[in-house]
């Protein structure tokens, strides 16, 4: 249906009753070409002729409003997600691994190991076997099992949640439909590496590069871009392939050690990277380092690092993981690659928070296979300490998805007429006043949210991935959007939505768009905590710390109160901000500071109402999920553990009770609900005592958790 081949009576002209049958009309004829738009991307109708039957269905609307259905098109902002690939929460996280930078760290790794272990503390003959495998650059994915059939395939996203992508997973000649074999469990999720190996990237790229499209500047980009395609189809024609390396929910564990279980992936008709070997010791695993460093050149498929994990899956469960990395594996990484070439210009950048980051514009070169036209040059004393110049030549390096850097200038190339590089005092971009604190690093700019700077990516921050993830929302726009006043704070983003006209009328833009931009931001209208917080911008908290904090304080308005207290450094609330394990004082200092400040204060309640729990603001802020600890006897309760420990170590009760569900602290406090007091505990069992709180002996302790 399209509004031209509708009996066209004028709307002033219309009957109660046809008015009716033609707003019934209308939204099943809406909703049927928004289905072929969004779900089939094959829209039947041109733009112009949709924007014509959601005008009339307005206009209509407008005239008789007691009709207007439940379900009418005017009041859906759009109906699916916008255009993409639908969520997926990890049932099990995909973490992330820690990394060594050399000999030292790997040796700290596997020492930090017999320190948690209580045995291997005791017993330092006991060997550490670990398995190491290369580090592929490529994308890990998750691959789930019911009864033996692939089921569901998605991207790690952030860890939490992924994107979901089976289609694409699918036409992957590694990845088995049905899982061959026997012995698998009933869920099994695998997960492992998707890469595209060299030949076939330098293949993909000349094809494109013939038909007229984009060439790829590495495999891993290659792989990703490949896998990222809406049309499966396309998927199917580009060389993908899996290495299966771990694994996430399972309905049972599978028996034996971590290279049993690669052995297992193998019978089920998975691929494992040859190059895999069980290591008695540390001495084993710098050699196979050694092994696969050599052969890094020849591989056919772009490896940065080699990866060792304790073999036996009892000590992985030990050791745990925080909840970035897991405790039982690191990645070695493999040095830097450098190149030299000449810096061109210092641009200097700010940031959200008004830290003016000076960037090096650099003649391109090619770096471990990758085109680099820009490195970090980080601030003010780093440019003096290596007096860096403009017309310099310099070396740079790149590490994996790091930074590109600028490493020393070759000062026998210098020009003669070169001067100093003076860093700039004012803002570059409001002119403001740009200052150092004492002891910081970075020079700020002091124009605050008059910086256009600053405003836009703080608003850039807000909607990136992993704070509130608002699609189709880029850079360009914001700024944009910023400029002509359509947005100057967060909350002006959820009130986008009474500008549709104006949005949809802007250049480039039109109604389907308009429509995809806002239904994307109501998708958003209710978010969880973690991910509030670390849209809020604040210095030095990142999407783990914005976790912990969440975990801690579980609901927006506990955590206001709580920071809103803790600004007194003597008091108990920043007593137990900084007990919290990877919250320091700078950071205590850093989140004060921004409470402290008026205008964000303005921001989160305009965001998400005031603390009396009258909802005012746009959004809401969901509870924190704590992790499923159904049944424990000591969920969201705090430990404070102190004295020696007979049955494990000190690192080991921590992880145990936080899988708990357990908040572990430094320091005792009203707060606490049981010190864990081992022969020798001090002052900490006195305070216990003076307030109250129940103190139990290990074994006590071991009884309440039942794991004795
Ligand atoms: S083990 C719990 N093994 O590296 C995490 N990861 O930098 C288990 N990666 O997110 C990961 N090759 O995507 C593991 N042989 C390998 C790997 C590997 C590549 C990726 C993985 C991870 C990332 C961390």
């Amino acid at each position: 249906m399209t509004a031209a081949d509708t009996v066209m009576i004028p709307v002033d002209r219309l009957t109660a009753a046809q008015a009716r049958d033609e707003l019934a009309r209308l939204a099943a004829g809406i909703r049927h070409h928004d289905e072929l738009y969004y779900q089939n991307d094959a829209p039947e109708i041109s733009d112009a002729d949709y924007d014509a039957l959601k005008r009339r269905n307005g206009e209509i609307e407008a005239r008789f409003p007691d009709l207007v259905l439940p379900d009418s098109p005017s009041k859906r902002v759009g109906v699916e997600p916008a255009a993409g690939f639908a969520k997926v929460r990890h049932a099990a996280p995909m973490l992330s691994l820690d990394n060594a930078f050399g000999e030292e760290d790997v040796r700290d790794f596997f020492e930090g190991v017999r320190r948690f272990i209580k045995e291997l503390k005791d017993d330092p003959t006991i060997p550490i076997e670990a398995v190491a495998e290369p580090k592929i650059d490529g994308l890990s994915a998750s691959l789930r099992y019911e009864d033996g059939e692939f089921v569901q395939g998605a991207t790690r996203g952030d860890g939490t949640e992924g994107e979901e992508i089976t289609a694409n997973l699918r036409t992957l000649k590694d990845i088995p439909q049905k899982l061959t074999g026997a012995g698998w469990p009933g869920v099994l999720e695998v997960r492992g590496e998707v890469y595209m190996s060299r030949p076939d990237f330098f293949a993909l790229n000349e094809r494109q590069e013939a038909a007229g499209e984009k060439v790829f500047a590495n495999p891993r980009n290659a792989a990703a871009g490949s896998l990222r395609q809406l049309d499966p189809k396309i998927t199917e024609t580009r060389p993908l392939r899996f290495f299966a390396y771990s694994w996430g929910q399972m309905s049972r564990p599978i028996d034996g050690s971590q290279w049993a279980v690669l052995q297992r992936f193998r019978d089920w008709g998975f691929s494992t990277n040859p190059l895999a070997r069980l290591c008695a010791s540390v001495e084993d695993v710098l050699a196979l380092y050694g092994e696969v460093a050599a052969q890094r050149a020849t591989l056919d498929y772009d490896i940065d690092g080699v990866v060792y994990k304790l073999n036996r899956l009892d000590w992985q469960a030990r050791m745990g993981s925080s909840s970035r990395a897991p405790r039982w594996a690191i990645a070695h990484k493999f040095p830097a690659e450098q190149a030299q070439t000449i810096l061109e210009k210092i641009d200097i950048q700010v940031g959200r928070t008004g830290a003016l980051t000076p960037v090096a514009r650099l003649k391109p070169v090619t770096v471990g296979g990758v085109v680099v036209s820009n490195a970090t040059l980080h601030n003010e004393d780093e440019i003096a300490r290596k007096d860096v110049r403009e017309g310099d030549t310099v070396i740079i390096q790149r590490a994996g998805d790091v930074i590109p850097q600028v490493v020393a200038v070759v000062t026998e190339k210098r020009p003669a007429d070169s001067g100093p590089f003076e860093f700039p005092h004012e803002c570059p971009i409001c002119g403001s006043n740009a200052i150092r604190e004492p002891g910081e690093a970075a020079r700020r700019c002091t124009g605050g949210l008059i910086c256009r700077a600053q405003a836009v990516e703080r608003l850039k921050h807000f909607v990136s991935r992993n704070a509130f993830d608002i699609e189709g929302f880029g850079k360009k726009h914001i700024e944009a959007f910023w400029q002509d006043g359509l947005i100057k704070t967060p909350g002006d983003i959820f009130r986008l939505r009474a500008r549709r006209d104006e949005i949809a009328a802007r250049e480039g833009w039109g109604e389907q768009s308009a429509d995809n931009l806002l239904a994307a931001i109501e998708d958003r209208r209710e978010i969880g905590l973690d991910r509030f917080i670390y849209a809020l911008g604040i210095r030095q908290v990142g999407s783990s710390t914005a976790r912990l904090l969440a975990k801690t304080y579980l609901s927006l308005a506990a955590w206001r109160a709580a920071m809103d207290r803790a600004a007194d450094p003597e008091g108990e609330d920043h007593a137990d901000l900084i007990a919290i394990d990877g919250i320091g004082p700078a950071m205590a200092a850093d989140i004060a500071g921004f409470f402290a400040e008026d205008h964000n204060r303005k921001i989160m309640d305009d965001l998400a109402g005031d603390l009396g729990g009258k909802v005012t603001g746009e959004l809401t802020v969901t509870d924190f999920a704590a992790p499923a600890t159904d049944g424990s006897p000591i969920a969201g309760k705090t430990v404070v553990f102190t004295g020696t420990l007979e049955t494990m170590t000190r690192g080991e009760a921590k992880a145990r009770a936080e899988a708990l569900g357990a908040k572990v602290a430094g320091s005792v406090s009203a707060k606490t609900d049981y010190l864990v007091a081992g022969p020798g505990a001090g002052s900490k069992a006195k305070k216990a005592a003076e307030l109250g709180v129940a103190t139990l002996t290990e074994q006590e302790w071991l009884d309440l958790i039942g794991q004795a």
